[in-house]
């Protein structure tokens, strides 16, 4: 990179792609956008599928613009000539919460017939964070074909997976487990991990193994 283009890009806004598709766990993507504005280091953009939104109505029972108040930019998934389509517009890179299988294999193999698809090939082409928050279960050979080549070209796949020994209680403590994960991999500072694991001497005190061995 040129000195030019450093500077450049330093002076660029931070921004972040939000994608929600049509797998369950609407709630990831709406957790992740409004806990990036309380954050409000990064301008959000958000592109939601047909699915997504029809997903999104039917576990939180919220609309399209419910959704859109979320962010600050959206696109419309079918506007393949968006902003966000484009390598020369300069992003942190790009999460799609939930993603569906559906779209998992259409990153993983390149197909970019909608923008959600698009905005995630121009993050591995450009080799920028793409973190897919892939859910179904149980998984398929296809569905683990496509996070082997997903993650071989640079993405990292984080299923919505609850972190047990954090003693979650409600789905709100899963889910903000998970975002704060997330914006981990963007080296965001966030306050959504109440308690980080420390060593199970933290847990257990001076015995540090919970009796196990007793
Ligand atoms: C309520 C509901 C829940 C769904 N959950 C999942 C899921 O967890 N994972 C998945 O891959 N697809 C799920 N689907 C199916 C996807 O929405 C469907 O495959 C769709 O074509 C995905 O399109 P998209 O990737 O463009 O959003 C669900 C559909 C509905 C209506």
């Amino acid at each position: 990179m040129s000195p030019m283009n450093a500077q450049e890009n330093a002076q660029a806004p931070r921004r972040i792609v939000v994608g929600i598709s049509g797998a369950s766990g609407a709630m990831i993507g709406v957790r992740l956008l409004e806990a990036l504005r309380r954050i409000g280091t990064h301008e959000t953009h958000l592109v939601v599928s047909a699915s997504g939104a029809v997903t999104a109505a039917q576990e939180l029972g919220i609309g399209r613009n419910d959704l859109d108040g979320l962010a600050d930019v959206v696109h419309n998934v079918r506007d393949v000539g968006a902003s966000i389509a484009s390598g020369s517009f300069v992003t942190s890179g790009m999460v799609i919460a939930p993603c569906s299988m559906k779209t998992l294999a259409a990153v993983a193999n390149g197909l970019s017939d909608n923008l959600l698809a698009r905005a995630a090939d121009v993050m591995l082409k450009e080799r920028r964070r793409l973190v897919l928050v892939a859910r179904e279960t149980p998984l398929n050979l296809a569905h683990l074909r496509n996070m082997t080549y997903a993650t071989e070209m640079g993405a990292i796949v984080m299923p919505p997976v609850p972190a047990f020994y954090a003693h979650p209680k409600t789905i709100e403590d899963v889910v903000a487990h998970t975002v704060g994960r997330i914006l981990d991999l963007f080296g965001i500072e966030h306050r959504e991990i109440e308690k980080r694991w420390s060593g199970l001497a933290d847990e257990f005190g001076a015995r540090g193994n919970g009796g196990a061995n007793e």
